[in-house]
């Protein structure tokens, strides 16, 4: 018999029933430091005061009132965004598959209304992972996300990730954006060269191509830059994000330059809930508190700790791990043994960590985390290095 929730998911044994900063706690007790804050979303850890606070607050007034009205805390949103980033205006969302469909549909719109019709491919890349809406999947394009779900939308080329001539050749007439993460997540913690990103930006500079970035993972500080292509000095010309902006709470968002947007005009685009008050009440104290000054030291400062003991560990387990790989708080440990038994041996030791493609397991702590808990997590790591390579 079908189980009452869709069986889509393979879960492991755990559940928890509370979070307090980076630690998620059963109800028998047992104590988890959480290198995972459920896959990049917990971006403050476990119930941060000022998120609880903005939410509690915003819930007591008023929760829900539709984008048919002014939502005073959506426009606040916006303004720190537009404010803090490249764009100059924002459509909120609720998921990142969310944000990459209205990323395509504004690109291709974009085109539409210059009168190049036929300008509405997106070229992406091997590993990348966009979401799984009929958009999602065929821009990921690999058969483990299209197979059986055909027919798949049109418009989507697939290259080899960081090819810069598969790029240039595939750019073409019927090119209307590049869609790339700065850092990819489920792809197993990749992370694009400075030097790709700004030949990728003057490549679709050359040929009026949009940029899209996505940095639904990679984003709000996760690698100590409030956007990750921050690092390689370009800007997009359209982002998608979500994950961490809400801090726990779903909430998404596509920023976008007045030029790349020009054809999103009233009636266009939408969502019931996408901009709601209770998400952009939190969205606004993640981004105050991202933004406050010494608060992205703090995170390079950490990154840096938490990368030094990871390549320790490595050079201590040769025979378990590879290397350390990717940047800021969003690291990966490419491994040797299988990465989804070091991830189920760390339950054993108390720790969490994300299983990624390419053999890797991911590591995006909470951007709060303690250097006392980095240290207490790393030796977590260590036990279960040890307890693997027992095995
Ligand atoms: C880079 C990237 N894009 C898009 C998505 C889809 O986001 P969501 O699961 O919120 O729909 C994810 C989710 O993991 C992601 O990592």
């Amino acid at each position: 018999m079908i189980p009452s929730v869709l069986p889509t998911y393979s879960r492991a044994p755990l559940s928890f029933v509370k979070g307090e900063g980076s630690w998620l706690i059963e109800a028998d007790g047992r104590r988890f430091l959480d290198l995972g804050s459920g896959i990049a979303v917990n971006a403050l850890g476990h119930a941060h005061p000022a998120l609880v606070a903005a939410l509690s607050e915003q819930a007591n007034a008023l929760w829900h009132t539709s984008n048919l009205y002014q939502i005073p805390n959506q426009q606040a949103l916006a303004d720190k965004l537009v404010e803090h980033s490249f764009a100059d205006t924002v459509f909120f969302t609720n998921s990142g598959t969310e944000s990459c469909e209205l990323a395509v549909k504004m690109a291709r719109k974009y085109w539409y209304e210059k009168g190049q019709t036929d300008r509405t491919d997106i070229l992406t890349f091997d590993g990348a992972f966009h979401g799984r809406s009929s958009a999602g999947i065929a821009a990921a394009g690999s058969e483990k996300m299209v197979k059986g779900f055909g027919p798949i939308l049109p418009g989507f080329v697939h290259l080899p990730w960081a090819d810069l001539d598969a790029v240039r050749t595939a750019l073409g007439d019927t090119t209307a954006a590049v869609l790339i993460e700065p850092v990819q997540g489920e792809g197993g913690i990749r992370t694009l060269p400075d030097s790709f990103l700004k030949d990728l930006r003057a490549l679709c500079d050359e040929t009026g191509t949009l940029l899209i970035l996505d940095e639904v993972q990679c984003g709000i500080g996760r690698t100590g830059r409030l956007f990750a292509h921050e690092w390689a000095g370009i800007t997009p010309d359209i982002m998608m994000v979500a994950k961490g902006i809400g801090g726990g709470f779903p909430l998404g968002a596509v920023l976008a330059t007045e030029a790349a947007a020009a054809g999103m005009t009233v009636g266009t685009h939408g969502s019931t809930y996408g901009g709601n008050p209770l998400g952009c009440a939190v969205g606004c104290a993640v981004i105050d508190i991202v933004m406050a000054p010494g608060f992205l030291d703090g995170v390079n400062r950490k990154a840096g700790l938490l990368r030094q003991k990871l390549e320790g560990l490595v050079a201590a387990h040769p025979e378990i791990f590879e290397a350390v790989r990717g940047q800021g708080l969003m690291l990966g440990l490419k491994c040797k043994v299988a990465a989804a038994d070091l991830v189920k041996a760390g339950y054993d030791n108390l720790v969490i960590t994300v299983p990624a493609a390419d053999n890797v397991i991911r590591m995006l702590p909470p951007l709060t985390i303690t250097e006392e808990d980095i240290s207490e997590a790393v030796a977590r790591l260590e036990a279960t290095a040890t307890q693997v390579a027992a095995a």
